[in-house]
C-alpha cells in the first residue's frame, strides 16, 4: 500500500494528495457534508427499507429489476465534432458498484460480450460502500476487463463518491486509466478529441476544468467525463461540448410513471437521467449498472449505455 501513495504523491504532489485523503477521512462517512444529507450513509433508513419490501413481498421483484441491465444505443449531435469522428462509438458505464451484487458481475459481462465501440469511459463509482475494502472489487474488475477492454482506443475513468483515491494506482495497473482533473487527446487520423476528466464533485468537491484543461484546447471538441450532473454550469462555461456521468442511477426507486421518489443530487431532475441539454453543451446522465444502498430497483432500469457521435453537418 506505502506504493499506492507513492505514485499518488508523484503524480498529483504531496498537498492536493493530502487534501484529497483528509476529505475522504472527514466525509466519506458523514450522513451531512457541506449542508447535504448523504444518504448513501444513511444505513438505517435501508435497513428499515429491505424490512418493509420484504414484509410487502416487494423485496424479490426489486432485487430482479436490478439485474435485468438495459443495453440502449443514443446518438448525439455534436456541432464541434470533427468529421473524422463520425459514428465514433462511447461504451458509457457508470456506478458499476461491482461489489455490492455477486451476480452482478456475470450478468453484465454476458450483456458486454457483444457489443463492438471505439473506447470505454467508466464515470466512477466502483465500490458499494463509500469506505471499506479496496480488494473485492479490484479482483472484480480484473474479471470484467476483458469484457470492457474491446476499444481500439482502450478504457477512460473518474472516480465516484464511492471511491478513494487509492484505487487509482491499482486500477490502472490492470489498464483502466483514470483522469483527475486531466485531460487526454484521442486522434483519428490525425485529427484531435479531446476528453477530460475530472474528481468527483458530490462529496469530495475537488472538480477543477481549469486544472484539467489548457486555454490552448479551447477550440477543441471536448468531451468530459465527471460522476455527477453537480458541475454543469462551470463545465458549459469551459465550451465542453459532451458532459457523461451517472450518480443518481436515475433514482434507483421510482414510481410507476419514472419519476424518481428521491434524486440524491444538488442538480434539477432534467439533469438526472438521460439525454438533456445547457445551452450548447449536450449531456447523459447514466441510470448506471450497479446499485447502492439496497440492492433493488423499481421503474428505472439498469443501463449499459453506447453514445454513437454525430457531426452537426451530417444528419440525415
Ligand atoms: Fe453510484
Amino acid at each position: 500500500m506505502d506504493d499506492v501513495y507513492e505514485i499518488l504523491k508523484k503524480r498529483l504532489g504531496e498537498k492536493k494528495l493530502q487534501n484529497r485523503l483528509i476529505r475522504q477521512v472527514n466525509h466519506s462517512s458523514d450522513i451531512i457534508s457541506y449542508e447535504h444529507i448523504n444518504i448513501e450513509n444513511f444505513s438505517v433508513i435501508f435497513r428499515l427499507g429491505r424490512y418493509l419490501l420484504k414484509a410487502f413481498n416487494s423485496y424479490d421483484s426489486g432485487y430482479r429489476n436490478a439485474l435485468d441491465i438495459q443495453i440502449n444505443h443514443n446518438q448525439i449531435v455534436l456541432r464541434k465534432l470533427p468529421k473524422e469522428f463520425r459514428n465514433y462509438k462511447i461504451l458509457h458505464l457508470s456506478d458499476l458498484h461491482i461489489d455490492g451484487n455477486p451476480l452482478l458481475l456475470q450478468n453484465l459481462a454476458d450483456k458486454l460480450q457483444n457489443l463492438d465501440y471505439d473506447i470505454c469511459v467508466l464515470t466512477g463509482d466502483f465500490r458499494y460502500r463509500t469506505s471499506g475494502e479496496l480488494q473485492p472489487v479490484i479482483n472484480s474488475m480484473e474479471e470484467l476487463l476483458p469484457y470492457i477492454n474491446k476499444g481500439k482506443d482502450g478504457i477512460l475513468a473518474v472516480l465516484g463518491n464511492h471511491d478513494f483515491i487509492e484505487i487509482v494506482p491499482l486500477l490502472e495497473e490492470l489498464g483502466i486509466e483514470f483522469l483527475i482533473n486531466e485531460h487526454k487527446i484521442i486522434y483519428q487520423q490525425k485529427t484531435p478529441l479531446c476528453f477530460v476528466g475530472l474528481d468527483d464533485q458530490h462529496f469530495y468537491r475537488n472538480a477543477d476544468i481549469n486544472e484539467a484543461l489548457p486555454q490552448h484546447h479551447n477550440n477543441l471538441c471536448k468531451i468530459l467525463l465527471i460522476h455527477s450532473p453537480e458541475y454543469i454550469s462551470q463545465a458549459n462555461s469551459k465550451m465542453v461540448d459532451l458532459y457523461l456521468c451517472g450518480h443518481t442511477h436515475g433514482g434507483q426507486i421510482c414510481w410507476p410513471d419514472g419519476k424518481p421518489i428521491f434524486m440524491n443530487a444538488r442538480a434539477k431532475n432534467i439533469f438526472c437521467r438521460g439525454n438533456w441539454h445547457y445551452e450548447e453543451m449536450k449531456g447523459y446522465t447514466s441510470n448506471g449498472c450497479g446499485c447502492s444502498g439496497m440492492n433493488i430497483r423499481f421503474n428505472c432500469p439498469p443501463e449499459i449505455t453506447i453514445h454513437h457521435l454525430i457531426p452537426n453537418n451530417s444528419v440525415d
